[in-house]
């Protein structure tokens, strides 16, 4: 039926029609980029535009609509895109965060909510999930992906796309997914953003692709080819990539989508004039053109010279087409306006809550001498540094359609759940960063840092005060939402120095300190580790940050999450990630340096904290791993057990890591590789005997022919807390 429908209709289109529905522009409604439209009405009447993006209600999006749908010639609705990265108005924590929960249900759940949300406003599409897999957190963009592993990654990618598109696409309240950023983009060199990357195939097929591949496997119905080059060809342009790669091997049926002008960004990656760079864009494979107007205003001319031709744009106008239908947007464009529907359904109380109880879920425990939390003596609580009293700076990077007046503060949160059982004494203490010229750089278009103008000696001074007062303080510190995220590369990733000052200012009061970290990537906080006694990492928690901080902090939740990404002890190390490949001339275990081994002078090779890590409020022991055999058959299955008891005074969850290695390969193979978790919820005292199951597929690889394969021989088996500190056992596999 869809077929058919569409054949009819490319029947009665004219070259100009086709070409308009690949065409993307911005709205101009919400800035997240240069650029503007002003006569979109008049394009949208001639037929011009396929679809809009940055534009917000259900309202809006309405009337935009209406003018396609009764006067444009072939009345063909527009698809409605957004940035719905983590929550739509009920913001969810950042997915850096989100990825340290490591359950793959409440993932699941936060995109089905945001879905639910975004579709009652009007949107259809969303630009996400973003699977880009990264090592290098100077790069600001971890803050919007899962981390450093490919296993979590991918497994993180399916259960977001299953949230947005639910079992049926042509649900109003199901969106369509967009996998980005096709590919690579988090391999970025020197951790700069937009930057080159060059990369091995056989890293790419183990280690960077299958994220996107599990994404699409998952149904994902869109993808966007991403702003780096791959061998030399920059992704938007690149036909290995979205032609022979994504559709002749992975049999991608969906729609590519370019990012934000990346089609004309290609003339300054030296690949030719706007004519020429959308050519090469189409005949790669690109569909969807979004801001550069290229591929509407050059496309013709390069069908008569014969450099594209007319299948090429029919097939990508088809399949623009056919993710309209899938959407149902040609039974009722207006599916997705309810007005009402967006009363009733966006920002309930109800979703806040579930925002609440989910993020305090993604929150890492990275430090707790003598039990300092939760909370034990606080009648008096000194709450300092610039980040407890600022509703702006919850929701996080990417969050276009919160509402930042009204999410929960650190300040509103503690209010919230002590009530009269405390006095709060709150302030600021310092700045989150001391340069003006560098937070005018960091505010540019996202949120203010909120600027403090009284000397730094000041501030401390009146945050001291209130320490000395109180009998425990919580210091807010870290980054403001907006250092990291996209264009929010940083050099330097250890917390600003006048940060510090007021830390050192704040212990030497001899109260204990609580140090609730904002981050949205790893940071190198040696000197924090060492010297503050407890350490909570929040990242940007979202609407409701200020409440979940409050609730673990109080111990009404434990906390449970772990680490997706590596903490470096310094810059130099990166990168630094667990997977990591033997080398010939390995560290011995335990040794800090050899000469002539693989280290450094200055530096151990250890992470500050590694991948997996993250402490609980109680002790989690593990004993006896067991396998059902020392072998394993090309058909048969290894039950790995091991016993987990919760050794210490809370309920709570424990993440349970398998990793795998495979000690003799016909390539090179990592030192542990995560081949499987769970999450399991203990009473304190309790035991459970923890299984999973191992099967030959676990132990594919890409061989150096990029065949997928197993390879017989010895492997190793590790579970434990984290990817540093587990149990260990032998098979074979035959
Ligand atoms: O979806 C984003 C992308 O991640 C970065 N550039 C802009 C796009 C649309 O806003």
């Amino acid at each position: 039926k869809m077929k058919t429908f569409i054949e009819n209709l490319m029947k009665k289109m004219t070259l100009e029609e086709k070409l308009g529905q690949l065409n993307l522009p911005a709205s101009g409604d919400i800035i997240t980029g240069a650029g503007s439209n002003n006569n979109i009405a008049e394009k949208i009447k001639e037929g011009k535009v396929g679809g809009l993006f940055n534009i917000k209600s259900a309202e809006k999006i309405r009337a935009v609509q209406q003018i396609a749908v009764e006067q444009s010639r072939l009345k063909i609705p527009l698809i409605f895109g957004m940035d719905v990265i983590h929550g739509y108005q009920t913001v969810f924590p950042i997915p850096l965060g989100m990825s340290c929960s490591w359950d793959m249900a409440l993932i699941e759940y936060s995109a089905r909510i945001a879905a639910q949300e975004a579709s009652a406003d009007g949107i259809c599409w969303t630009f996400s999930p973003m699977v880009d897999i990264a090592r290098d957190p100077r790069w600001g963009r971890v803050s919007e992906g899962s981390g450093e592993d490919t296993y979590l990654g991918s497994k993180i990618a399916q259960s977001m796309v299953k949230g947005y598109q639910g079992d049926d696409l042509r649900k109003n309240n199901t969106i369509l997914a967009c996998v980005k950023h096709f590919a690579l983009y988090g391999a970025a060199e020197a951790g700069r953003d937009y930057n080159t990357t060059d990369m091995s195939h056989i890293r790419m097929y183990n280690e960077y692709l299958p994220p996107y591949k599990a994404a699409l496997d998952a149904g994902a119905g869109s993808i966007m080819a991403s702003f780096n080059e791959i061998d030399g060809i920059p992704a938007t342009g690149n036909k290995w990539l979205l032609t022979d790669l994504l559709r002749k091997e992975w049999g991608f049926n969906g729609f590519v989508v370019t990012d934000y002008t990346g089609i004309a960004e290609m003339t300054p990656h030296g690949m030719g004039d706007l004519k020429a760079v959308s050519a090469l864009a189409l005949n790669a494979g690109v569909d969807m053109d979004m801001v550069s107007d290229g591929l509407l205003t050059t496309i013709e001319a390069s069908l008569k010279e014969g450099k594209v031709t007319q299948q090429k744009i029919d097939e990508a106008c088809r399949r623009i087409l056919e993710a309209k239908y899938k959407l149902g947007l040609f039974d009722d464009p207006y599916r997705y306006c309810d007005v009402n529907r967006a009363k009733a359904e966006v920002f309930t109380p109800e979703n806040r809550q579930a925002a609440r109880e989910i993020a305090a879920q993604t929150f890492v425990l990275l430090k707790n001498d003598n039990q300092t939390l939760p909370l034990q003596n606080k009648k008096t609580i000194a709450l300092v540094g610039p980040l407890a009293d600022n509703r702006e700076n919850m929701p996080g990077t990417w969050s276009v359609a919160g509402d930042f007046a009204k999410s929960v503060s650190l300040l509103d949160g503690l209010k919230n759940v002590l009530g009269n059982e405390a006095n709060i004494l709150y302030a600021m203490g310092t700045n989150v960063v001391s340069d003006p010229k560098l937070d005018a750089r960091i505010s540019i278009f996202g949120k203010p840092t909120k600027w403090d103008s009284r000397s730094q000696k000041e501030m401390i001074a009146e945050a001291v005060a209130a320490a000395q007062k109180s009998d425990v303080v919580i210091a807010a510190v870290g980054e403001s939402s907006e250092m990291s995220g996209e264009a929010s590369s940083r050099s330097d990733i250890s917390l600003p120095e006048n940060q510090k000052e007021l830390l050192e200012a704040l212990l030497a009061t001899g109260k204990p300190v609580v140090m609730v970290l904002f981050t949205g990537r790893p940071l190198t906080i040696n000197w924090e580790k060492a010297n503050i006694p407890a350490i909570l990492n929040v990242w940007f928690a979202g609407s409701e940050a200020g409440n979940a901080i409050a609730d673990v902090l109080l111990g009404k939740v434990n906390p449970s999450g772990k680490l997706s990404s590596t903490f470096p002890q310094n810059v130099g190390q990166i990168p630094l990630y667990y997977n990591h490949k033997n080398t010939g001339r390995p560290l011995d275990e335990g040794k800090w340096f050899s000469k002539f081994r693989s280290n450094y002078l200055d530096v151990s090779n250890d992470p500050l904290f590694p991948f997996g890590f993250g402490l609980s409020y109680t002790t989690f022991d593990y004993k006896n791993l067991k396998l059902s055999d020392s072998n394993l058959t090309a058909t048969g299955k290894l039950k790995v057990s091991v016993d987990l008891n919760n050794s210490g005074n809370y309920d709570g969850a424990e993440v349970v890591q398998l990793y795998i290695r495979d000690m003799v390969g016909s390539v090179t193979r990592p030192v542990k590789e995560l081949k499987g978790f769970q999450k399991v919820f203990l009473k304190k005292g309790e035991t459970r005997t923890v299984e999973f199951t191992l099967t030959e597929k676990d132990l594919r690889f890409y061989n150096s022919d990029l065949k997928f394969v197993s390879e017989p021989g010895d492997f190793k088996v590790f579970v434990g807390t984290n990817s540093a500190n587990t149990l260990e056992a032998g098979f074979v596999l035959k």
